[in-house]
């Protein structure tokens, strides 16, 4: 019986979490977040710069420190990026929640 009850709850929960919320579907419309996510969590998770809330231009400088770090990206994966970060991480945003 409390197997029955426990499996209809994570079947409960498994749906209720099932319909995007429309800030998450546009979220993962950015073509700069798959590459963010992709390359950004090479060497560290995004605990290191979510937080942060900073304008295009300081996160390309960001982008670029960590070039100097040792990341290698191509110019249009460094704009993307850039796009992605100041547009969702910029001073208006707030912090992600957790
Ligand atoms: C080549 C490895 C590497 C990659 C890839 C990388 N980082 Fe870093 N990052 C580091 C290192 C090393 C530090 C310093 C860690 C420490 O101070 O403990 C750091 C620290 C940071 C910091 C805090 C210190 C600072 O200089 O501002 C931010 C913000 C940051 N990274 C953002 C990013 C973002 C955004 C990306 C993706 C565009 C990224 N990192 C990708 C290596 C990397």
């Amino acid at each position: 019986m409390m197997r029955l009850v426990l499996f209809a709850v994570l079947l409960v929960a498994a749906f209720v979490d099932l319909p995007p919320s429309a800030a998450r579907a546009q979220e993962a419309a950015h073509p700069g977040r798959a590459i963010v996510l992709s390359k950004c969590f090479q060497c560290h998770t995004d605990a290191m710069f979510r937080d942060q809330r900073q304008d295009r231009r300081a996160w390309e400088a960001t982008i670029y420190r960590m070039i100097g770090r040792g990341a290698l990206w191509t110019p249009e994966e460094i704009k993307l990026m850039a796009d992605y970060l100041g547009a969702e991480y910029d001073q208006a945003a707030k912090p992600a929640p957790r």
